[in-house]
């Protein structure tokens, strides 16, 4: 077995006690992410020391030096002073001339400079200069290991687009503030500059508004499907201290508000905001609502002025978000207010817009004049365009580019944040059979790092000066903890840093992902729970391998990483046998598997059973036939096996599919009012021909011949990752699965087919 040496592969420079210290292989070469517009590299190297200073005359300056003294302090130990004298020196100064955040660094031998005409530039510059410098300068307690070398360089950069963002949805799972700020602390490192922040969901009020406390008393707090309780808000202080940490590291954040659906928490709370005024709960299952603000009424309207009003001043950005995606129309289509509104305003339909589409327009508009009074300008996902796009507005083009390009072309200011190009960091990121549970679709890193925000057509048109810049969303469905929303977030968001701010001809992916290696370890210093792409097997990754004569396992990884495993049951660690070629299998194995990076760290560690079986024989009796289940189901509300086992009124019908277990009670979207139930069908699956199968289901479980072979207790029943494979023989096998239908981790299992995937394995 080969034996991995990389994570202590470093060029020794010297081997004394106080001489020069080893160049870890992720410190070498040029490492700043993002490129910037132009380096040039020059002789030799800068030494941070104990006695190196800062030179910054103007106040902006200091203070992001003093920022930067704090921070080198904590990985260095030395206490970096404003002083004078250009020896030693790391010299911030405000220059006239430069566009806003543009900067020129120069690293000699004897000192640092770095020139820009904004404070933001200098911020960005110190950055870059940070990033010329070991990774270990990221850490949060002091090394020693180090050399703190950058090498000399010039330097003279400046951001492609003005808007670099993510966006947070706290809506769905609410994030903690140390986690926002450590997000924060993390992003403008890379040099991202606006947290678009969502507050409100269907799910969750996030945000303390005093003249309605209901909305965060009511709102901000869900009784999930499994009875637990779940919920959090950020206070007005809070919201202010986060805000004001964020602009200390020239990120601005840009509240979103949704106006007029996904507001279910507000309704739950405020009832008479819907067009029904009925009280209901806020949601507790993911997609799309159906109830949504009632623009009829006049006092909805004034109930959003109100908040408005208290909520625009704790931002000091220019743009105010303001939602107005996904806002089904049936209620207004049925509601007496609504259609007086429509009448009253002129809203009737038109040939490109129905009247209910002229209506949410008529919301838009509203609100755009509320928010001007307050000093912003609004922004608002595609679907504003839908009945007419109000005269100010900016838009953030989601559902691809085209509601980029209509927007663009028609002179208005334009965000890219195309959920089909790769900016939607809820896709999954690698095999969904080996990746946690995620919303679906597929972004790697290299799909965010190709993508290009300004489509060709703008520029060809003239119009490419309207796209203002790029952002990637992090919808938070199934994000069930901070460390996954970090999973998800790095490092996809150091390619968005990338295209955001380099320009297209500095763009370089092996370069790229050669960086990555330095960031990475930068990353730890923060102690981020990023993404390490895992083995997966080509075809189909599985935990659960059944062989008769012997199992060949290939694995790969979707970016270029070394894999180590073993076969004893033992944990695999850095030095564990490398992976080169696929593996044989002739005897029970559990085999584990990783990846592990340049700097030792290695990804999250698969399971899997290699099982040698006998073909299980065709046990059927006399007379069986497939496609034809006993189903004997009982409603009640039942989350796993245990509680099903208590349920007494049975009833009992044959089905001739297994899906008719979960289409049988129609369900509705919202789950409200459902009828909820367990059931277990019963009957035979015909196997074609000897051979090993793979046995794929949602269902809580599922047993073949007698043996259980999946069981998801617990689990969403989303995507799940307990495919089995078993070895069969020709002829009718028993089948046995239990339905439940239930809401884990807010997806209702009706929501699935509950039919069983039975596939025959290519050997
Ligand atoms: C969105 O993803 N619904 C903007
Ligand atoms: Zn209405």
């Amino acid at each position: 077995m080969k034996r991995l040496f990389f994570v202590i592969a470093t060029t020794m420079l010297f081997a004394g006690c106080s001489g020069p210290k080893e160049v870890k292989v992720y410190n070498q070469g040029i490492n700043i992410i993002p490129t910037p517009v132009e380096l040039t590299e020059q002789e030799g190297s800068f030494t941070l020391k104990k006695s190196t200073h800062f030179v910054a005359h103007d106040e902006q300056a200091q203070k992001v030096a003093k920022f930067f003294a704090e921070k080198l302090k904590a990985s260095t130990g030395y206490e970096l002073q404003l002083a004078e004298g250009a020896d030693n020196a790391i010299s911030l100064a405000l220059t006239d001339g430069m566009e806003p955040e543009a900067y020129t660094l120069d690293v000699t031998p004897t000192a640092v400079s770095i020139q820009a005409s904004t404070a933001s530039g200098l911020f960005y510059g110190m950055q870059s200069f940070l990033q010329l410098l070991p990774a270990e300068v990221e850490s949060a307690t002091m090394v020693n290991s180090v050399d703190w070398t950058a090498p000399c360089v010039s330097v003279k950069d400046a951001p492609r687009f003005h808007w670099r963002g993510f966006m947070a949805d706290a809506g769905r799972h609410f994030q903690s503030v140390e986690s926002v700020k450590k997000q924060i602390d993390v992003l403008a490192s890379f040099k991202i500059n606006t947290m678009h922040w969502h507050l409100t969901e269907d799910q969750g009020w996030r945000i303390e508004v005093k003249k309605y406390p209901r909305l965060t008393e009511v709102g901000a707090y869900r009784t999930e499907g499994d009875g637990t309780r779940y919920g959090g808000f950020y206070t007005q202080e809070q919201i202010k201290d986060i805000v004001a940490y964020a602009a200390e590291r020239f990120i601005t954040i840009v509240p979103e508000i949704e106006v007029p659906g996904h507001e279910m928490a507000a309704i739950a709370a405020y009832p008479n905001l819907a067009c029904q005024g009925d009280t209901l709960s806020p949601r507790i299952v993911w997609a799309i609502e159906d109830w949504v603000m009632c623009p009829g009424k006049e006092d909805m309207f004034d109930m959003l002025e109100d908040i408005f009003a208290e909520i625009a001043p704790l931002f000091p950005g220019e743009y105010f978000h303001i939602g107005g995606d996904e806002c089904p129309k049936t209620h207004w289509k049925e509601c007496p207010q609504c259609q007086a509104r429509i009448r009253k305003e002129g809203l009737a339909a038109t040939k490109e817009h129905t009247a209910e589409e002229r209506l949410q327009s008529y919301v838009i508009g509203r609100v755009e004049k509320m928010l001007d009074k307050l000093g912003k300008k609004i922004i608002g996902w595609d679907e504003i365009l839908e009945g007419g796009l109000s005269e100010g507005a900016a838009v953030m083009s989601w559902r691809g580019e085209q509601g980029g390009i209509t927007a663009a072309s028609m002179q208005h200011d334009v965000v890219i944040t195309s959920s089909r190009n790769g900016l939607y960091l809820d896709y999954y990121q690698g095999d969904p059979k080996v990746e946690p549970l995620a919303i679906g679709g597929f972004s790697d890193l290299k799909k965010v790092y190709d993508y290009d925000p300004v489509p060709a057509v703008l520029t060809e048109g003239g119009c490419d000066k309207f796209v203002k810049g790029v952002q990637c969303n992090i919808w938070a469905e199934y994000i069930y903890t901070d460390e996954y929303r970090e999973y998800l977030m790095y490092p996809r968001l150091l390619a968005l840093s990338e295209i955001a701010w380099s320009p297209l001809d500095r763009k370089d992916y092996a370069d790229f992902e050669r960086r990555i290696n330095n960031a990475y370890v930068r990353l730890d210093g923060h102690g981020i729970n990023y993404h390490i792409p895992l083995p997966e097997q080509p075809g189909g990754s599985c935990d659960h391998i059944a062989f008769t004569d012997s199992a060949r396992l290939e694995f790969t990884t979707s970016r270029p990483i070394a894999m180590v495993y073993t076969t004893d049951g033992s944990e695999p660690t850095a030095t564990s046998a490398a992976y080169s070629e696929p593996l044989t299998f002739k005897q029970n194995t559990t085999l584990k598997i990783a990846s592990v990076l340049p700097s030792g760290k290695m990804s999250t560690i698969r399971t899997i059973a290699v099982e040698k079986q006998d073909l299980a024989p065709a046990t059927a009796p006399e007379g069986a036939k497939a496609g034809e289940y006993t189903m004997k189901y009982a409603y009640g509300y039942y989350l796993n096996m245990d509680e099903f086992a208590k349920a007494t009124d049975f009833e009992e019908k044959t089905i001739t599919s297994l899906k008719d277990m979960s289409r049988m009670n129609p369900y509705n979207k919202s789950m409200r009012g459902e009828k909820y139930f367990g059931a277990t069908a019963e009957g035979y699956v015909e196997i074609a021909e000897d051979g090993i199968y793979r046995i794929s289901s949602t269902n809580e479980e599922v047993w073949i011949d007698g043996k259980k072979v999946i069981d998801n207790r617990g689990l969403p029943k989303k995507g799940v990752h307990t495919d089995t494979q078993l070895a069969l023989a020709k002829g009718l096998h028993s089948l046995k699965t239990t339905f439940l239908s239930h809401i884990i981790g807010g997806w209702p299992s009706a929501w699935c087919n509950s039919d069983i995937t039975v596939s025959a394995v290519a050997r």
